[in-house]
């Protein structure tokens, strides 16, 4: 089944670069002022510029769209977040703007342990349903998939209902989720006076069931002063891998710890967060084959340092953006915030900041061969936006852009009113 889309305002496939990651700088992106792009059975078949247009493509289409006066790029992907929970922390964003640090908050037993016990009451259809209706507000700001850990439970049952719900989630909405068990985020209060024991269980029972029922793809371990050390992370993630799961780490966050290092030892497919990697930390990177997801919202909303973006971009490391959504860090729905942020506080340029949210955050999720860029073969999933280029993206703060996301060639989202006004 043929789709064909033409006249396109302004079109950014990234098809410049080549079938790894972006690396380095990039001051600009290639753009086709009046495109086109067609869809054979949900993959792209050609895109470019009208010029090369080819008539007889519309013979048998299923549809002929004209989108004049639109930007279309490569749907957005969030390659972090921790989307199914229940409950949120507003109190404690209130605390934090007194001056309680999160740490402080997350040691006197609030924080991620308060969302564990909303997330262990809630049910698996509470849950399911939280879920349906946040991807449907990360569908309407352009996203077209997303990655969601679990790591609310770190029980038995509740990581599995979490997962189970990532799996439900995949079918049921047409965002696509990429699952990561994360039962190592932090310990729960049962195991509360053997760290060690948790661990065990942790490798020993739950990573062997997350395998078994085939619920995740990854798996992600907080390794950071007050939750897991390096020796705790690499035994979790060395045996994750070992049953076929690859390796994700929520690295240097809150201290400095290694985590960069460990990510890089592991070739972990992504290395997140980073505010406070080290120098040896990024060399061990740049030798490495691990993509850095950044993720500007959290240093933003916790008030710290963000990431040295521009020391990993200098240093060849590929960089992705995600928001991390999630009820007490960062509960960031919207990831064309983050290219914002990413770009006012981790000065990236504006085309840095679509790469980072497309192609490299493909990347940081393993699907850097399907998604993440508008090259023949890949899946067609694009946006087309209510403005004339890429750079106003991360410029038009907050407002409402897409008008059209579309799924393997097929509209999955429409603006109920079309948006006139913005268009130039
Ligand atoms: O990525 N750091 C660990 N996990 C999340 C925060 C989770 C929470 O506060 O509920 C993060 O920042
Ligand atoms: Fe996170």
């Amino acid at each position: 089944m043929r789709r064909v889309f033409k006249h396109i305002g302004r079109l950014v496939t990234l098809g410049e670069f080549g079938e790894g990651p972006a690396r380095g700088p990039i001051p600009q992106l290639v753009t086709v002022a009046d495109g086109f792009l067609v869809a054979e059975d949900g993959r792209i078949r050609r895109a470019g510029s009208m010029r090369d247009y080819e008539p007889g493509w519309e013979e048998g289409a299923a549809e002929v769209r004209s989108l004049p006066g639109l930007l279309v790029t490569p749907g957005l992907i969030d390659p972090h977040t921790h989307t199914v929970f229940a409950g949120w922390r507003a109190d404690e964003f209130a605390r934090r703007l007194q001056g309680v640090s999160y740490q402080e908050i997350m040691a006197s037993g609030g924080g991620i342990l308060r969302t564990v016990a909303a997330t262990r009451a809630a049910s698996e259809e509470e849950l399911f349903e939280l879920g349906m209706n946040r991807l449907d507000q990360m569908l309407r700001r352009g996203v077209t998939t997303v990655e969601i850990k679990s790591g609310y439970g770190l029980d038995l049952d509740t990581e599995l209902r979490q997962l189970r719900v990532n799996r439900r989630l995949d079918r049921s909405h047409p965002v696509d989720v990429v699952s990561t068990y994360m039962g190592a985020h932090l310990v729960p209060p049962e195991y509360r006076a053997s760290p060690e024991a948790y661990v065990d269980f942790v490798v020993g029972e739950v990573l062997p069931a997350v395998r078994a029922g085939g619920l995740a793809e990854f798996c992600d371990v907080f390794c950071d002063a007050g939750a897991f050390d390096l020796d705790q992370a690499r035994r979790i993630l060395r045996r994750a891998a070992e049953l076929g799961m690859g390796a994700k780490l929520h690295a240097d966050e809150l201290e400095g710890s290694g985590g960069a290092e460990l990510a890089a030892e592991l070739g972990a497919i992504s290395g997140d967060h980073l505010l406070r990697v080290s120098e040896a930390g990024v060399e061990a990177l740049a030798a490495g084959v691990t993509v850095a997801v950044l993720l500007p919202g959290t240093s933003f909303f916790l008030r710290v340092a963000p990431a040295p973006a521009r020391r990993l971009i200098d240093r060849a490391i590929p960089v992705a953006l995600a928001t991390d959504f999630n009820p007490g860090s960062c509960p960031l729905i919207d990831l064309r915030m983050a290219m914002t942020l990413g770009c006012v506080s981790l000065n990236l340029t504006p085309a840095e900041a679509l790469v980072a949210v497309t192609l490299n955050a493909a990347h940081a999720v393993g699907q850097g061969a399907a998604i993440g860029s508008l090259r023949e073969g890949k899946y067609a999933d694009f946006v087309a936006w209510s403005c004339p280029d890429y750079t106003h993206l991360p410029y038009f703060l907050g407002s409402d852009l897409v008008e059209a996301v579309y799924k393997r060639g097929q509209a999955v989202f429409r603006r109920p009113q079309p948006c006139s006004s913005l268009r130039t």
